[in-house]
Order: structure tokens, then sequence, then C-alpha cells
């Protein structure tokens, strides 16, 4: 186990699931909209703890409702907050994803207004006691001080970084540090064909780092100091699910054999594998289960429409209620969309046969059964998140539907 340090982002990602990508100027409807920690360094940390190390992170957060649903999230999760650095004005990071339902592919808008951590704040962190300091390659005011107390102060602890995009003097600072990770995105901008070219200029800047340059599904190329690029392939994936954090969880898993003393190909096939892995279920969590092999969650012969059951569904980021509806069964994510609570946090969830609508417990949302909309109360007119069900006709046994 090792103590880490992130210094980056983390923002709210707001994830829409869409069965064909958007034309400009068109409509459609979402198949499911999730909320989830996001950021290349909190997804980093999110994964770290998993694989069994204590994370903290530094980052910016404001005091809104976003920053609110984050500091859960997170604490949740374990992640260490003491290092964040809040604002009160501005609003905390937020992330538009579409995830197309088709291929797994993810388009991302972003909105910041919130600065990004100070020079000042970071270097009042005592870094002397972490194993493994990790930096995004963004935030250039202050990153070339932050590297350079690093470097100072540390001695035997590994700095990494991530090159995402280019910056302007991002690539100066790069004698700073021991492992860079970089990837498809990073070589497109800065007109670079192939992942060896682009290790072979990054070589030139940093001649005494690792290079590690993640490509998607052709795996990734990397190189010790001052060695010739090798490449690791990785399976090819039939249809991915969600490709949203893939690369931040190769950085983890890379990070994580590397702590533990993996010879740098063995380090690259865990990012690999585990990446490959992340894009064949939702979101981040429970990344280490074996992937779930299709059980019931309920028989229908359980459902009325007078009594609405939750239950536990595997491979959802939430509990999963159900209830009758003109003979069909309705399904919903057990969270309200008010205040990303269960339903049932306070009490049962009461049903309404007469208007057929079924009331959050926390604050009174009436939501009506047949398609989840709230039709009285603090989110009025947001909508419960469907779930899409399979039954079985000849035993009843309902499961989640495959992608
Ligand atoms: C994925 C991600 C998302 C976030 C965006 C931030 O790598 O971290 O979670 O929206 O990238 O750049």
């Amino acid at each position: 186990m090792a103590r880490i340090l992130g210094i980056g982002n983390v923002v709210l990602d707001t994830q829409l699931f869409v069965n064909t990508f958007p034309i400009e100027d068109s409509e459609q409807r979402a198949e499911k909209r999730l909320f989830a920690i996001g950021g290349n360094v909190a997804n980093n940390l999110q994964v770290l703890q998993q694989l069994g190390h204590d994370c903290a992170l530094c980052a910016t957060l404001a005091t809104d409702n976003a920053a609110k649903r984050l500091k859960n999230a997170l604490e949740a999760r374990q992640i260490d907050l003491s290092h964040i650095q809040r604002f009160i004005q501005g609003s905390t990071p937020t992330s538009y994803v579409q995830i197309n339902n088709q291929n797994g592919s993810r388009t991302i808008v972003h909105f910041r207004d919130l600065p990004e951590v100070d020079f000042d704040h970071f270097a009042k962190i005592e870094i002397e006691a972490f194993d493994w300091l990790h930096f995004e390659g963004r935030n250039l005011e202050a990153l070339s001080g932050m590297l350079n107390i690093a470097k100072t102060f540390l001695s035997h602890q590994p700095i990494s970084i991530e090159l995402e995009k280019p910056r302007d003097g991002l690539e100066s600072l790069l004698t700073q540090v021991n492992v860079i990770f970089t990837g498809f995105a990073y070589a497109q901008a800065s007109g670079f064909q192939t992942a060896t070219d682009l290790i072979d200029h990054l070589q030139s800047c940093a001649p005494q780092a690792t290079i590690i340059c993640s490509w998607g599904s052709e795996g990734a190329w990397y190189a010790a100091p001052g060695a010739m690029p090798c490449h690791q392939a990785t399976q090819a994936l039939p249809k991915p699910v969600d490709t949203l954090g893939a690369g931040d969880t190769f950085i983890a898993a890379t990070v994580d054999a590397l702590i533990a003393q993996k010879p740098l190909a063995e380090a690259v096939s865990a990012g690999n594998q585990l990446a490959r892995r992340k894009c064949q279920q939702l979101g981040l969590d429970n990344l280490l289960d074996p992937l779930v092999t299709r059980k019931p969650i309920a028989n229908i012969k359980h459902i009325t429409n007078s009594r609405a059951t939750v239950v536990p569904a595997p491979g959802l980021q939430h509990k999963v209620v159900l209830i009758k509806h003109d003979n069909e069964v309705k399904a919903y994510l057990n969270n309200c969309p008010h205040q990303d609570v269960p339903l049932d946090e306070a009490y049962k969830i009461d049903i309404n046969p007469f208007e057929m609508t079924m009331k959050c417990s926390v604050h009174d949302a009436f939501f009506r059964i047949e398609d989840g909309v709230c039709v009285e109360g603090p989110c009025w007119r947001e909508e419960l998140t469907p779930v899409d069900l399979e039954i079985d006709p000849e035993t009843g046994a309902i499961y989640i539907a495959e992608q």
C-alpha cells in the first residue's frame, strides 16, 4: 500500500447515454442519466484506492451543490480531501458527457470558471509524507513551482505527470518528472502520427523520464529512459459499454504496478488490462470485481402495483425500484434527482394508487409511476432514471437488460 497524492481537477460529470450520437440542431431523449465524479486525477485516485492505496486529492472545489455531491461521493470512496482548496466564488467544474450506447464513445463539453490550485496552497502540503505524486499536466501558472518544490523536497518518491493536451510551456517542465503518461489525443493535437514519434520527441525534452503512451484499442507504447519504444497490444473489445475514464484507469493500474516494482512491460500490460475491463462496465466503481454473470434481480411473482420493491442491481450505481404498472414492470434507479439520495432513505416509498405516483421519502417528491416524471415536489419535471429490464417469460425472472 502506498500513499499517493494526486494534483489536478475534480469535476461533476453529467453523463447522458444516447442510442445515436446527436446531429447538430436536433432533439432526442437520452436513455439514461448518471452523475459521477470526474476529472482525470480524481478518476486516477478512485481506481488507485480500489487497488489498495491511500489516496489524497489536491484540487479545487466551490461551495455549491455540485461540490457537496462530489465531497460526499469522494468521501464514500475513502479519498482524503484534506488538501482540497475551496473557493467561495465560482462554480465547481462540471462536464457534460454524451456516451453513445452503440460503441461506448464519450464526447465531452466542459464548463470551468473556478481557479485551479494555487502554488501557496500546494506549498503547505507535507509532500514528504507521500510515496508517489501524480500531476495533471495543466494549471501552468502554478505547475512549474509545484514541480520545483516536489523535486527539491522529495528524495526517492517518483513524480508522474499526465500530458493530455498540449499547453504552452508544459514540455519545458518535463525534466522534473520520473514518469510521463500521454496518449493519442496529445499526439494528435501536437501533430504526431504515431506513438513512437511522440515518444521520440518527449525523450528529447525529458531524457530522464519513463514515457508511456496509451493508444486506445491499439494498446500502449512505452520507453524507459534512453531506450527504444516498445509496444504492448490489448485484446480487442467487441462492444465497449462505457469508455469514459478508461485512460485514467490505464494510468492508475500502471502506477499501481510500478509501485509494486513490476517491470515496465508488465506494468503497461496491467494498465491495458484494467482499462479494457473498465470499458466493459458503467463508471469506475467495483472495477476489481469479476465481470458480473447474469443473475436475476427479482421475480415478477413478487412485484405488485401497491408496493415499490427495491433491489440491489450488480453493475449499476444504485439499487433499482421495481413496481407494476398496467401489467408491465417499471424500473427506475433508486436515486431521487432532487438531492441524489435513495427514495427510501427516510422511510419506505409510499404509493398512491389513485394518482399512480410514488413518493420520495426524503422531501416528498411525487413521481409518476408510468414514466418516472416528478409531478409535484422540489424536483418538479425532473425524472427518475429508467432501467431497461428483460423478463424471462417462462420463469418470470427479471434481469437488467444487456447493454
Ligand atoms: C475522463 C474525464 C471525465 C471528465 C473529463 C475531464 O477522463 O476525467 O471524467 O469529464 O475527463 O477532463
